[in-house]
């Protein structure tokens, strides 16, 4: 029987003595595979995305692409924080066209369609003497919105009712001695966003982000100030613990602390900031880190832009060691390599989870006679599922069949 998460399949059980390899370099290139990891993992999954902060007044909205999926966050009236697809319902141009602003109303630039902040439909431009248009059938699509004890932002884009519990996976993470140190939402403003383009799978952004092994190696900062033999990152469900000792535990502003939750996301928080990392898919062997830098009401202009700067130098140190090894993932000669059992145990973990959720996903698919599963499409409801739609869609899903078939062919 497989656990429900991490160390789970039979392979990754091994013997007391066995080693433990890397997952292989095809699942770090595999178009096929990154289009499972978008139907098992990102469509599946909760995922962390910002703090509360960043939506000061109603009409405070944020976009979002994650994996190709694109989406937004909007502070209502009554204060609540709703999600949305960034589809307009009438011919899927985004209605959200800005990273970050603040509206009264969200109307599409295309023919104008608007709606409000809690998605529904106000406005459809000459639609009033359409006979049957009915407004309440076409609000924006929601998606779902988790907001932590300690502020921070989670969605799900499973449509209907996800089948991951954010509890089961994270619960008590926002109580953590380590969040509680702070108060989030008292004590920060949001300062700044940057992000950074990467050429290597998504999956390597996060091994390398959860082991320390590379530090001595290719930090320089950070093996100034930590004691690297004390290093360790703990997991914990979806949670990887970075725990950190440094060389001179007086000296305040290294003091951080660093928690990674599964699939794509982190949080540091150091005494003169704290900063949300976002690292994203976009193809299968492209990534986009975004960061949030949130800024302590307390810090100097010295100690705030020096952590900025020692962060900068390292997360560009970290984009060259995964570029670099990307290409050789993608020639295929490299297959798979020996991690450090205790060293890389963030890695095994994350990648361990990852290779349980997309076997299980394409079991399930494969129940369906093969059929792909895509957690995130909405379920055809009321006017949505006309036999128009069925038929034209059975047609489409016939012809890429038969494009599959006669594409072998070709192949022999
Ligand atoms: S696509 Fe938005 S109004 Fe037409
Ligand atoms: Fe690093």
């Amino acid at each position: 029987m497989w656990r429900r998460f991490g160390f789970s399949s039979p392979s990754d059980t091994p013997s007391k003595d066995a080693p433990t390899r890397g997952l292989a370099a095809s699942w770090y290139r595999s178009r096929e595979l990154y289009q499972l990891e978008r139907r098992s993992i990102f469509s599946k999954r909760w995922l962390l995305l910002t703090h509360t902060l960043r939506f000061p007044t109603s009409g405070s909205y944020l976009s979002f692409t994650i994996s190709g999926i694109s989406f937004f966050l909007v502070r209502d009236r009554d204060g609540g924080i709703n999600g949305f697809h960034n589809a307009c319902r009438h011919r899927a141009f985004p209605v959200v066209q800005a990273p970050s602003g603040t509206a009264s109303i969200l109307s599409c630039k295309y023919h104008g369609w608007s709606y409000g902040l809690k998605g529904q439909l106000s406005k459809a431009p000459k639609f009033d003497s359409v006979p049957g248009f009915d407004k309440t059938q076409h609000g924006l699509l929601p998606i779902h919105v988790f907001i932590d004890a300690a502020g921070f932002v989670w969605v799900n884009l499973q449509a209907g009712t996800p089948d991951a519990k954010w509890d089961d996976d994270f619960r008590g993470v926002d109580a953590k001695p380590k969040m509680q140190e702070h108060e989030f939402k008292d004590e920060f403003a949001f300062d700044h966003f940057w992000d950074m383009d990467v050429d290597a799978n998504w999956k390597s952004l996060i091994d390398n982000y959860n082991e320390c092994y590379h530090c001595p190696t290719s930090h320089p900062l950070i093996a100034g100030v930590s004691d690297l033999n004390k290093y360790r990152v703990e997991p914990d469900r979806g949670v990887l613990e970075h725990h950190i000792v440094n060389k001179n535990q007086e000296a305040k502003q290294f003091r951080r602390g660093i928690t990674f939750f599964y699939p794509s996301t982190s949080v540091t928080v150091t005494e003169n900031m704290f900063y949300i990392q976002r690292m994203m898919p976009v193809t299968a062997t492209t990534s986009r880190i975004e960061y949030e830098v949130y800024r302590h009401k307390d810090a100097t202009d010295e100690n705030f832009d020096n952590i900025n700067a020692f962060y900068r130098q390292v997360l560009e140190e970290d984009k060259h060691l995964c570029e670099a090894a990307q290409k050789n993932l993608d020639a295929g000669i490299f297959v798979n390599g020996e991690l450090h059992p205790e060293k890389e145990k963030g890695p095994i973990h994350f990648q361990n989870t990852v290779k349980k959720d997309v076997m299980d996903h394409r079991k399930k698919e494969q129940e369906q006679g093969g059929q792909q599963i895509w957690p995130a499409i909405p379920k055809l409801v009321g006017e949505m599922k006309s036999d128009k739609l069925v038929e034209e869609e059975a047609f489409c899903s016939q012809l890429e069949a038969e494009g599959c078939v006669a594409n072998h062919e070709l192949a022999w």
